[in-house]
């Protein structure tokens, strides 16, 4: 099939590279003429494991091609994906302006039957905005459908492969039959290909994360609750979560969720609840959740070195909203870093990937980074624990402890046992768990 996927972001790769690797000819267009020349010279601007190498073998292939004259793409194509961002707008709508630009560029551009499909993020009533913004530009007849991605920043290669399921809204059986065909070489294991009307596709996308995200804020807030009473989160996320009813993903407290889909997706719903005179009170308060989860570190800092962070400097372990992933949108870390540098304090930080990212974001002359997580803790007067790469999981105490001021941890993810950092020495502050003084 010829598909053409515009935006060449996190999905938009990842959906173009893994459509290429089961044999369709994809091109891959965005406006960003610098990301294309760096992808057409081999380089993939964002860390998601395995991409890079799909990105090689299909290019060198001939199935996948790049290029930032998205006009040109849209021609002669069976099937063109949107997937450009839709970020958050300032009354925390979804700001639809690159999809909608894009409808206008392919107007013009598109053939007849050709199948055009949102995977952004988009709410409720976008497909009918595509499509009249394609119908001003043409008389062709063609097809709008609403495919949303939900694919894992960090394990993204595997979901698009072997997804849970695939949503696909349609309104005609053309592109009903076409989308299967697209689909079929990843379900062949027998999960689900759902078909639906677009509305309800549009709302499921919205749905999920809102979903998932009620989880983390449910469980940040126990998390509270038990440090408040004496009780050990982790223990009240076994005791639930091997309930089948309630399951155990998703029930980990925290020090709050980010990224570039939970916040932002979560308060377009409920802009759209607004919109519709629903008021969606439960995830008004997800949200509350977690702004202020994001801030918990911060506080228990100030509890422990009062308000003022003057000479003190600080050692940040993961920069990434999550590991695996170099995305620092909406990340924990930006929150806790500002309250650091607010009150007067250094932070040196370490990521393992996620460390360009932040130089560009030029968090200011009192924030450096580390060569590595060691290095991080050199004279430092506390350690925090932001995002749980692996390499961090079973560090060496007692290099840190050579290497650090005060043997302070403050733990976002609770990733060691209280009794054992009270044992080697350490005060050792984890979430919804015991404090080690
Ligand atoms: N990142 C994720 O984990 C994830 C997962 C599921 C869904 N989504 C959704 O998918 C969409 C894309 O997310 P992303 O993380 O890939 O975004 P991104 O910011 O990484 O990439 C978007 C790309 O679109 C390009 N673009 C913008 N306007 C354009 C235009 N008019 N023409 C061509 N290209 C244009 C940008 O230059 C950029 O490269 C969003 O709606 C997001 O909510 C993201």
């Amino acid at each position: 099939m010829n598909v053409t996927v515009i935006g060449s972001g996190y999905v938009g790769l990842v959906v173009g590279a893994c459509l290429a690797e089961t044999g369709n000819r994809v091109i891959c267009a965005d406006v960003d003429a610098e990301k294309i020349k760096s992808l057409n010279a081999g380089q993939v601007p964002i860390f998601e494991p395995g991409l890079d190498r799909l990105i090689e073998r299909n290019l060198a292939e001939g199935r996948l091609e790049f290029t930032s004259e998205v006009e040109k793409a849209a021609r002669h194509r069976q099937v063109i994906f949107i997937a450009v961002g839709t970020p958050p707008g300032e009354d925390g709508s979804a700001d639809l302006r690159h999809v909608l630009d894009v409808a206008a560029t392919i107007g013009p551009n598109i053939s007849d039957g050709t199948i055009v499909i949102t995977k952004s993020t988009v709410p409720v009533g976008t497909a009918s905005r595509v499509r009249e913004e394609i119908e001003r530009h043409t008389d062709v007849s063609f097809h709008v459908c609403s495919n949303p991605e939900f694919l894992k920043e960090g394990a993204a290669i595997d979901d698009f492969m072997r997804p849970d399921r695939i949503v696909c809204g349609v309104e005609s059986d053309e592109a009903r039959v076409v989308l299967q065909e697209l689909y079929d070489p990843f379900v062949r294991s027998g999960n689900p290909l759902i078909f639906m009307d677009i509305p309800s596709a549009e709302l499921t996308k919205y749905a999920a994360n809102a979903m998932l995200a009620t989880r983390i804020s449910f469980m940040n807030q126990l998390a509270l609750l038990c440090e408040a009473t004496g009780a050990d989160v982790n223990r009240v996320r076994k005791g639930i979560g091997s309930d089948p009813r309630i399951g155990r993903s998703f029930l980990y407290a925290g020090a709050g969720y980010g990224g570039s889909c939970f916040p932002k997706d979560v308060r377009a719903l409920i802009h759209t609840g607004d919109e519709f005179e629903v008021d969606l009170t439960i995830l008004r308060k997800v949200h509350e959740a977690n702004e202020r989860q994001k801030t918990l570190l911060g506080e228990k800092a100030r509890e422990r070195f009062g308000e003022d962070f003057s000479g003190l400097r600080f050692a940040i372990w993961g920069l990434a909203f999550k590991p695996e992933t170099d995305d620092m949108r909406e990340a924990p870390a930006l929150a806790l870093i500002d309250q650091i540098v607010e009150a007067g304090g250094r932070v040196v930080a370490h990521d393992p990937v996620a460390q360009d990212v932040a130089r560009e974001l030029d968090l200011g002359e009192r924030v450096e980074f580390a060569a590595d997580e060691y290095a991080a803790c050199d004279s430092a007067d506390a350690l925090f624990v932001v995002t749980e790469w692996f390499q961090y999981r079973r560090p060496d105490w007692q290099r840190i402890r050579d290497a650090i001021r005060n043997p302070i941890v403050f733990d976002g993810r609770n990733l060691f046992e209280p009794r054992r950092m009270r044992d080697l020495g350490y005060e050792y502050y984890p979430i919804g768990r015991e404090q080690v003084r």
